[in-house]
């Protein structure tokens, strides 16, 4: 009854485990949820009916215009008319899956990373080979999946060796570089953030970003950009997929750009502070448990259990949601055929810290009991 590829397709289990964050008292660390406290206040004052007709599946003028603007000054070399509004960078994932994926298409992603973008190309029928920041090697993969700016989910930034490094790989293995950069404005420490897509000199490149995590993630709006023979294929892509995103959060989100305000000073002090406090935690409570660096910007800190901790860390969640607090496993981060290490992924920017203290002791509770019992 359903196309071959349907198989393919598992839950996310992130969108699982969001389903039961909602419960009364559930501390989570599991989705990459933005503080809700950081939401831009909404006035629809800037939308009228106009914006309620079809529109242009590129997106709307002015709002590519300012992309192309930000992408420059990032340095890109690009142009308003090779900008794609977005309905969230998640569809720009989809866009590029179809693009080049099909059946036993080698994608070349770094261990672990982003379970969605796993999600999408395994629907597609892709094989990985995995790759270093350190070694990027790529064999034959026609195509490279990369996040160098505060990794999902390790929270990684690429320094500048790092970055040209993976450039000149794909250069000369002709594979394609897409690079996903939506965490880049969530920046607390000096760190290196150009985008790779800028090293590139004769490979194809996509580069994409979102406004989910520095605005809101509810309007569904991100942006991509990429080397001129790609272009119109993405386009009618998405004109394929949804004709258009929404008008109304482009153009909620073309009056906050405009807006000249102290917003991104205020939400990295905002998620410095958390990111600070929950790592005073877990120095307390799991020193011994587990190794982690510090996220330079992000959302995350990833944990990589100690050999004498290492357990299946999916075996934990059920036990660590009934006592009220989620994470997110580690081992879907990793593409099939791959091995993975038991690390946790622990999101932030979410729990109050208070919240986050009590719920930390649970965790790191649950899982010196695992191990325990196990001995
Ligand atoms: C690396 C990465 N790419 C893409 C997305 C999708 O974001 P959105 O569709 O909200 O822009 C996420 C969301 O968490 C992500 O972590």
């Amino acid at each position: 009854m359903f196309a071959e590829r349907i198989e393919d397709l598992v839950e996310s289990p992130v969108r699982e485990i969001l389903k039961v964050i909602d419960r009364p008292g559930m501390i989570s660390f599991a989705g990459g949820l933005p503080a809700t406290e950081c939401f831009p206040e909404l006035d629809l004052s800037c939308v009228n009916s106009e914006h309620l007709q079809y529109g242009p599946s590129e997106g709307d003028t002015e709002l590519r215009e300012h992309v192309a603007s930000l992408l420059c000054e990032r340095g890109l070399e690009t142009t308003a008319d090779r900008v794609l509004i977005l309905s969230g960078s998640q569809q720009g994932i989809d866009l590029v899956a179809k693009l080049f994926v099909e059946r036993g298409t080698r994608v070349s992603v770094e261990t672990p990373t982003y379970l969605a973008a796993l999600q999408v190309f395994d629907l597609f029928g892709a094989e990985y080979s995995g790759y270093s920041a350190d070694n990027p090697v790529l064999g034959n993969a026609p195509l490279t999946y990369a996040i160098p700016t505060f990794q999902n989910p390790t929270g990684h930034c690429y320094s500048d060796a790092q970055r040209r490094a993976l450039a000149l790989a794909c250069d000369q293995a002709n594979s394609v570089l897409f690079e996903d950069d939506p965490y880049r404005d969530l920046v607390y420490d000096d760190c290196d953030r150009t985008p790779v897509c800028s090293y590139i000199r004769n490979s194809e490149w996509v580069y994409q970003s979102s406004f989910s995590k520095s605005y809101a993630p509810g309007l569904r709006l991100g942006y991509l950009t990429c080397s001129e023979a790609l272009f119109p294929h993405l386009v009618r892509l998405k004109q394929a997929a949804d004709l258009h995103s929404c008008r109304i959060s482009q153009r909620l989100i073309l009056s906050l750009l405009q807006q000249s305000s102290s917003r991104n000073q205020k939400l990295t002090d905002f998620y410095r502070y958390r990111r600070d406090h929950f790592e005073k935690a877990l120095t307390r409570l799991f020193s011994d448990i587990a190794d982690w660096q510090r996220p330079v910007g992000g959302l995350f800190f990833w944990l990589a259990l100690r050999p004498e901790f290492s357990i299946d860390t999916r075996e934990l969640l059920k036990r660590s949601i009934s006592s009220g607090v989620a994470f997110m496993p580690g081992e879907p981060f990793y593409p099939k055929g791959l091995q993975a290490v038991p690390g946790l992924r622990l999101n932030f920017s979410h729990a109050s810290p208070e919240a986050a203290d009590k719920g930390l002791q649970i965790l790191a509770s649950i899982i010196r009991a695992a191990c325990e019992s196990r001995v």
